[in-house]
């Protein structure tokens, strides 16, 4: 066989040669086989010393297009390997999306968190800002400044943690109150103060040694007590439901005068009276009342300039009236078969 006719046979030959290649390594020895120094394309052209000039000429120009033919065919076949892997791995990594789904047991929001953050929204839709104060309080900002000097047989409403004679943790929020007048030096205030509150009671299904209380405090001028009513009205309906009433009857705090307790209508009964409302048709939720001009004065604001009103919603109290949960130990307990109720359905 002429060397021309060995070239050409390469050509014939590397297909077969090529199917049965079947990864990337194998075909890498191969193309040295056939295109390497030592491979078959290059033993041929070693043979040609003894041709004519004419005969090496046709023979390098077939021996260039050879040599495209199978760097061609080497290329088509590594393209094909590579396009093998891919198609494997994608069969691979099917994803069946009928196929139940893997179930994560997600936490909820605490459900005396949730009624705060519904409390913060419809202030704060009203108007309000939210302040925040320590739990470790001064006597002063806890019951001094708010109308509660030592000894004031009021203090004995609130049984409370002393830490030392001048410290102790916070038996209320109102105390956020007198931070905030400090602060304002004055100026009109707008504000809720939701937090947590200890008192030295034993604990059982309606005290807990400690609970949260969201406190409201507006300051400005001509605040009447209808501007509470509204504000307080407003909420018994966004918590509870839009047929709610409320009704404000007397009561004494230290801080705020006039002061009342309010009720709301009992949702059970539409306030005929249940065993919930004990007959009476109305639910005490909160005490509020008119800021007392003494510790309007104490906190650095002028009665006749300014005056407002102040309320303090028990969070536990209005978050078992919406839910219906008779033992406020519940929220402190921990137990998640209570709280799973509570998680959001997504
Ligand atoms: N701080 C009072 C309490 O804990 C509630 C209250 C707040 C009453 C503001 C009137 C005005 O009992």
């Amino acid at each position: 066989m002429g060397l021309i006719e060995q070239l050409e046979e390469v050509l014939l030959t590397v297909d077969a040669d090529l199917a049965t290649v079947n990864n990337n390594a194998e075909l890498q020895q191969k193309k040295a086989n056939y295109l390497g120094k030592k491979g078959v394309l290059a033993n041929v052209m070693a043979n040609m010393r003894d041709l004519s000039i004419e005969e090496k000429k046709e023979l390098g120009m077939r021996s260039n297009k050879v040599k495209a033919g199978l760097e061609a065919k080497f290329e088509a076949k590594r393209i094909e390997l590579e396009d093998a892997i891919i198609n494997a791995k994608l069969a691979n990594e099917t994803i069946d999306v009928t196929l139940p789904g893997v179930s994560f047991n997600n936490g909820g929001i605490h459900p005396l968190n949730q009624t705060i953050m519904e409390l913060e929204d419809l202030y704060i839709g009203m108007g309000y800002s939210v302040a925040e104060g320590p739990e470790i309080e001064t006597d002063e900002n806890c019951f001094e400044k708010l109308n509660l000097p030592k000894g004031h047989p009021a203090r004995d409403m609130q049984d409370t943690f002393y830490i030392n004679p001048e410290l102790l943790l916070r038996s209320q929020t109102s105390p956020v109150q007198v931070r905030t007048m400090l602060a304002e030096e004055g100026k009109p205030i707008k504000i809720i103060c939701p937090g947590k509150v200890y008192r030295r009671d034993a604990d059982d299904a309606t005290h807990s040694h400690q609970f949260m209380q969201c406190e409201g405090l507006v300051l400005g001028k001509d605040i009447t007590m209808a501007d509470l009513k509204g504000a307080l009205l407003e909420m018994a309906r966004k918590m509870f439901d839009k047929d709610r009433n409320i009704r404000l009857r007397p009561s004494f705090f230290p801080f705020t005068e006039p002061s009342v307790e309010v009720d709301v209508s009992c949702g059970l009964c539409g306030g005929k009276g249940c065993s919930t409302c004990k007959g009476t048709g109305w639910i005490e939720v909160l005490g509020a009342g008119m800021v007392n001009d003494n510790v309007l004065r104490m906190s650095g604001y002028d009665p006749k300039e300014i005056q407002g009103y102040a309320f303090g919603i028990g969070v536990e109290r209005i978050t078992m009236l919406k839910h219906k949960i008779d033992d406020i130990r519940n929220f402190y307990t921990n137990d998640v078969r209570f709280l799973d109720q509570f998680k959001e359905v997504k």
